[in-house]
């Protein structure tokens, strides 16, 4: 079985386990009234239905005076486990024509700004995003064109990033990925087959946002450019230190196994400790945990530098935002990460729940 269900309680494509590609769009819209949005909702909820069943957007003939209703790339290709997440910025709510603003969370409001930051106004923001993830390149790409396509005259296309994840498989199960600092990304993560760390971490419960949120997780999206070149001139004994981990196995420094305790308080003893400047070592420091889900993405070559144009196109899923602001602060100016990236892209989105047959995407919102 190739096929993620649409309909449940939460929306496909945060719990979901493995995904190997991603094409992430962010979307500006120019509906011009909360009639015309519902309406664009309500059909994309019908399409993507369709879409993760493996199916075109349309089933009907097509009328060979017209274009097809579908695109149909995708034809003959199966669901290849395509999900698809939806969901809306701040600025979103702040559009009086929509006449959404009573019902924006407080807490859903632009990242604020981090002090190594250099963003780049075309990666930045976006009043709806939708998130396709397949183990088919181009079963995702199909399934966006379709959606925007079919939004035409309400939303306009604003940034979009495609990106990928490869796994090492033992005992048919795919290991943790690696990412192009070829470290494991993902070991420390929020499990997401227990429904417990899901509740504390990701689903927003009753009463801890707007009622339409129930449910439903804040997406913080970031484009970190990697330098690769810089990275490549580091000792391997460097590279460990700054993630505060063994590279080929994962495990802590100093360890021998990916998943053993990571102990930060281990005094110097003859073998390797975790550096208080690694990233682990930071991102530990506050109680804060996220559902992590990134990608890597190579988009050729920077044209004033000559070097890649390479990174992670960061994903994380939080109940609330300051899950997401808090680690980043704590990771700061210390982390010695910071030396090889830099954060070019950032928005944050609320995600709807997930949605019960003869409902829609984003029913409770309007
Ligand atoms: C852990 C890489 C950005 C938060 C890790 C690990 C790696 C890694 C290799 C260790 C394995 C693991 O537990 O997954 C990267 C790279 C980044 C990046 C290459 C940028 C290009 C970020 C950002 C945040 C973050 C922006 C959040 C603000 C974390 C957290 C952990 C982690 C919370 C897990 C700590 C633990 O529970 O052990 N990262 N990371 N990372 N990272 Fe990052």
């Amino acid at each position: 079985e190739n096929k993620i269900k649409f309909y449940g309680k939460h929306q496909s494509g945060i719990a979901t386990k493995g995904p190997e590609h991603v094409y992430f769009v962010s979307l500006t819209c120019v509906a011009k009234s909360k009639k015309e949005l519902k309406e664009l909702f309500q059909l994309w909820t019908k399409q993507s239905a369709e879409l993760m069943n493996g199916r075109l957007i349309e089933q009907a003939k097509s009328n060979t005076l017209l274009p097809p209703v579908d695109t149909g790339e995708a034809v003959g290709l199966n669901a290849s486990h395509l999900t698809l997440t939806f969901g809306v910025g701040p600025s979103l709510f702040e559009n009086k024509a929509l006449g959404l603003q009573s019902m924006k969370p407080t807490e859903l409001k632009d990242l604020p700004h981090f002090p190594k930051d250099q963003l780049d106004a075309h990666y930045v923001g976006g009043d709806i995003c939708i998130q396709a993830c397949a183990d088919d390149p181009q079963v995702a790409f199909h399934a966006i064109r379709n959606l925007v396509r079919s939004g035409r005259g309400k939303v306009t296309m604003h940034w979009s990033q495609a990106g990928f994840n490869s796994y090492e498989m033992k005992h048919k199960e795919k290991r943790t990925p690696r990412n192009l600092f070829a470290f494991k990304d993902g070991t420390g993560n929020v499990n997401v087959e227990s429904s417990k760390d899901m509740k504390e971490v990701v689903w927003v419960q009753p009463s801890e946002s707007k009622n339409w949120m129930i449910d439903g997780t804040y997406l913080a999206v970031r484009r970190i450019q990697m330098h690769l070149e810089t990275w490549d001139r580091t000792a391997l004994s460097g590279q460990e230190e700054t993630f505060g981990r063994h590279r080929d196995s994962g495990a802590p420094l100093g360890k021998m196994d990916e998943f053993e305790d990571m102990e930060l308080d281990r005094k110097e003893s003859g073998g390797r400790v975790v550096p208080d400047t690694s990233h682990v070592f930071l991102a530990l420091q506050v109680k804060d945990r996220m559902l992590r889900r990134s990608f890597s993405y190579s988009d050729g070559i920077n044209p004033n530098t000559g070097a890649f144009d390479a990174g992670l196109l960061f994903l994380s899923f939080q109940k609330h935002p300051k899950q997401f602001i808090n680690i980043q602060n704590s990771l700061g100016r210390n982390d010695k990460l910071n030396e090889y990236i830099t954060h070019r892209g950032s928005a944050l989105f609320a995600c709807f729940p997930g949605v019960t047959k003869g409902s829609y995407l984003g029913a409770e919102l309007f």
